[in-house]
């Protein structure tokens, strides 16, 4: 049975069980940015669990889009996949156990065909917390299920809750018996050796965690999920994921494509493409933080493992087209987005490939090196250099220690990457300073105004005027700055008029290099002093002007044309905000 069938017959099942059906949330929450991806089909449901009323009322059904990321790395054994679809069905304080499980035996035996001699379940075993689920088992009893092949854990096993608050409760999960031998005599589900495969996790969620513990929500409800990828997989007998349709064209293909066979690279590649398509249409771009940092993970780490079958990066953009082409029965809406995948993918690819070579390179002689020397671990600052010089994901170069059993140092390189993180901060606060989003002959203009109009305001108001902001475009320039009162139209003429005369004086800026001290000395202007280096940058104005700041601005002042104020207005307590163009 196709993944595309299994998820019809699933929703078409719980719609004949009055279930609405609801729409997949996208992969990135909306108002959530303390998770990366959807995980679950319950995530977007939280509040709905907790008792507000949901508007298709108390029974839901969906096909959730999922990335689960905590476990990129392994990816490219027989099991693991980073994106994936759920399949799940809700009771808002509706059904509970009883209906919940007749329903999923009636599917999984009716609906897919599945015998009743290959499941097993597993029910929570009882603690302080939550009593042993008696009712579960008396319910897969009375649906078929001996005794023997009900199964009792504890929270490790048969517990649910999305990471470490919200509402959670017991489960009940099934189990499909693949007919292998068991590894030993004690193999029972919990085991993961293959025999058992998960299949449907049925929670039980009536209590909410917090720090404080467990306590009873106001309703009882049910929140089930089903992996549509190992439903297809053990529906058509396969032995892995990457054998069904949605991952075997691209497979097939890479292993035409090859020079090097390895099975792990070439799943790495069909899963993380996939992963990266799905991730892509729903608006994700590589970067270098949160979810566009785990999206250049995936692509870079596909692009290497591109390079160690010795594919020709030339056909990539055939491998998405058949990547995309397996999914589209599942997400029509991919075909509408091809272009601008394919684009995005190509463009990171070719950031990437530059440095690729190069940073192997460095790595293999660094690699030789330890080794030689009959070390273990690979510095911190190695880790860091690679991921500095030649973007490689600190993640990618412990992949790649391990190909040659080494470990890197991770902790250092963890405090490595918070220290250049802190600087870098500096970094971007100095740009914040001149406000430049970007540095085009306007922005330049506006900046190098910035000045005028710091020195103007110190004129007219006083010395107690210091910059609080500032914020460019290329059409208008703002400007934050300590003043108590609003000022008046006599004042912000006078204001304009100076730094009119500033320009038409036509001054000279000069960028010089100072210790810092010495600026000081000079009583030069600057938003963030102790947070500078012992060596500053300075822009001198005749003796209009002098200021930290990290540039650019025109060469002498008559360039910027005319100034004129158009708004000034409070920004926030003692801080007054102006608002001005250059004609
Ligand atoms: N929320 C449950 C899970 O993800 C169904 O397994």
């Amino acid at each position: 049975m196709k993944a595309i069938e299994i998820r019809n017959k699933y929703i078409n099942f719980f719609k004949n069980h009055n279930h609405a059906v609801i729409p997949s949330a996208p992969l990135i929450p909306e108002n959530d940015p303390s998770v990366l991806f959807t995980t679950a089909g319950m995530q977007p449901l939280v509040p709905y669990l907790l008792g507000q009323k949901h508007p298709e009322g108390t029974r839901l059904t969906d096909f959730q889009k999922c990335v689960r990321t905590n476990d990129i790395d392994e990816v490219g054994d027989n099991r693991h996949l980073t994106y994936f679809e759920m399949l799940g069905n809700w009771s808002l304080g509706d059904y509970f156990k009883k209906e919940s499980i007749a329903m999923s035996y009636e599917f999984l035996t009716k609906e897919l065909g599945i015998p009743n001699e290959k499941i097993s379940v597993t029910c929570f075993a009882g603690d302080d917390d939550c009593a042993r689920d008696t009712v579960a088992e008396e319910c897969w009893k009375k649906a078929g299920i001996p005794e023997d092949r009900i199964f009792f854990f504890g929270k490790d096993n048969n517990w649910w809750i999305a990471g470490e608050e919200g509402p959670c409760g017991p489960d009940t999960e099934m189990f499909y018996d693949t007919g292998k031998p068991k590894c030993s005599p004690e193999c029972d589900p919990s085991c993961d050796c293959g025999k058992y495969v998960e299949i449907w996790n049925n929670v039980f969620m009536e209590f909410y965690k917090d720090k404080n513990g467990y306590r009873k929500l106001e309703q009882q409800n049910v929140d089930t999920g089903l992996g549509l990828e190992r439903m297809a997989m053990l529906l058509q007998g396969k032995e892995t994921p990457f054998d069904i349709e949605l991952f075997e064209p691209v497979m097939k293909k890479l292993e035409e494509l090859q020079k090097v066979d390895n099975i792990q690279s070439r799943r790495i590649v069909a899963e993380h493409l996939r992963s990266s398509i799905m991730i892509i249409n729903d608006g994700g771009r590589p970067s270098n933080v949160d979810r566009g940092y785990i999206l250049r993970r995936l692509l870079r780490r596909m692009t290497r493992h591109l390079n160690k079958l010795e594919i020709d990066l030339n056909n990539l953009p055939e491998i998405i087209d058949i990547s995309i082409d397996s999914s589209k029965e599942l997400y029509p809406e991919l075909l509408n987005s091809k272009d601008t995948i394919k684009q995005v993918i190509i463009e990171e690819k070719n950031k990437f490939i530059k440095t690729l070579k190069n940073g192997e390179k460095e790595f293999e002689k660094v690699a030789n090196k330890a080794k030689a020397a009959g070390e273990k671990v690979i510095a911190a600052e190695v880790v860091f250099n690679l991921y500095e010089t030649y973007g490689f994901p600190p993640e990618m170069t412990e992949e790649l220690a391990r190909e040659q059993n080494l470990k890197v140092d991770m902790k250092n390189y963890q405090k490595l990457f918070e220290e250049h993180q802190a600087k870098s901060r500096l970094g971007s606060e100095a740009k914040f300073k001149g406000g430049l989003a970007s540095t085009g002959e306007m922005e330049t203009k506006y900046h190098t105004a910035t000045h005028l109009l710091n020195a103007a305001l110190k004129v007219v108001l006083g010395d107690h005027v210091h910059q609080k902001g500032s914020n460019i475009t290329a059409e208008r320039m703002r400007f934050d700055f300590s003043h108590g009162a609003k000022m008046t139209d006599e004042e912000k003429q006078k204001v304009e008029d100076l730094v009119n005369e500033y320009i038409r004086q036509d001054i000279k800026v000069e960028k010089l290099e100072m210790k810092k001290e010495d600026a000081i000395n000079m009583g030069a202007e600057a938003m963030f002093l102790d947070k500078y280096g012992d060596t500053v940058t300075v822009y001198k104005i005749g003796d209009v002007s002098l200021e930290l700041c990290g540039g650019p601005h025109v060469e002498s002042t008559g360039k910027l044309g005319t100034f004129k104020i158009k708004k000034e207005e409070a920004s926030s307590s003692g801080v007054r905000r102006i608002k001005a163009i250059l004609e």
